[in-house]
């Protein structure tokens, strides 16, 4: 059997980090016909790119003169078929960690410039590699619209990389992830979507259901608020935002019950 690569980069700098989660359950989904590279690149010595041009000069084309761990990522990358970019957002975009990856994947182009076939300008690429990438990302807001820059930006980097876009799973209001059984629909979805992935890729419907909002956007806000108030004022409130978002959760789920039963 040959087993699929997948390079997945884990980018948050917390522990635990609920954006890995979301990365551990797509892998889950995606099952055992695979090899995970799983990297953290803020553990790793990765440099900024210098913008030397070094990469782009004939006598030393596709090779860095920063000889660090990002050379561990770009062995991986070659051999990858699947790029799973897992990251929180930071100020409606990823860490600086992950951005730096994103820079010194730079390597990847040729100087040349040449017209796009999606419109404007762009390299071609080197080492042949076109894996196919999916964004996972969780924010703080509850809005699913904070994602509005990082989507496209993503959807961007891998048509100028020639990466395959595959997908995205975005989760809002991850300030609640705790709250026990509030986001497990969701992680089946998460699952489900590593299964898509493996046979072409995320549908927009399971990218859509991990993405349903389980507690109003005015809750999640006084919830939000409240935990960090801390003390037993604080506490209390959290817990009546929750167990009403339970109570809610609970309801759906029945009336999805009768619904099925009835068609
Ligand atoms: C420096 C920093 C910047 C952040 N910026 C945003 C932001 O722009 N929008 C947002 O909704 N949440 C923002 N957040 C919240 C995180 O995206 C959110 O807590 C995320 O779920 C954390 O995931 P993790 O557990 O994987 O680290 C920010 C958090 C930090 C620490």
């Amino acid at each position: 059997m040959i087993r699929k690569k997948v390079l997945a980069i884990s980018g948050s700098l917390r522990k635990p980090s609920f954006t890995e989660k979301m990365l551990d359950l797509c892998l889950e989904g995606m099952g055992n016909e695979i090899e995970v590279q799983k990297f953290y690149p803020h553990k790793m010595k990765i440099g900024p790119c210098l913008g030397c041009w070094k990469c782009w000069q004939t006598k030393t084309a596709g090779e860095c003169i920063q000889k660090d761990d990002f050379q561990i990522i770009l062995g991986a990358y070659k051999q990858a078929d699947y790029l799973l970019f897992a990251a929180p957002l930071y100020i409606f975009t990823f860490p600086a960690t992950v951005k730096n990856i994103l820079d010194r994947f730079f390597i990847i182009l040729k100087p040349d410039q040449a017209a796009s076939p999606r419109g404007g300008t762009e390299h071609p690429k080197r080492f042949g590699c076109h894996p196919k990438a999916v964004l996972i990302s969780s924010c703080g807001f509850p809005e699913v619209e904070n994602f509005d820059y990082l989507s496209p930006y993503f959807r961007k980097v891998c048509g100028d990389f020639g990466w395959s876009w595959s997908g995205e799973i975005l989760i809002s209001a991850a300030g609640i992830a705790n709250v026990p059984n509030l986001f497990n629909d969701k992680y089946e979805f998460i699952k489900r979507a590593g299964a898509e992935l493996m046979s072409g890729q995320v549908s927009k419907d399971t990218t859509d259901q991990i993405a349903e909002p389980v507690m109003s956007a005015g809750d999640y806000r006084k919830m939000a608020t409240a935990s960090f108030q801390g003390g037993l004022r604080g506490r209390t409130k959290t817990i009546s935002i929750a167990m009403k978002a339970i109570y809610e959760m609970k309801k759906r789920a029945s009336k999805r019950e009768v619904e099925s039963h009835e068609s």
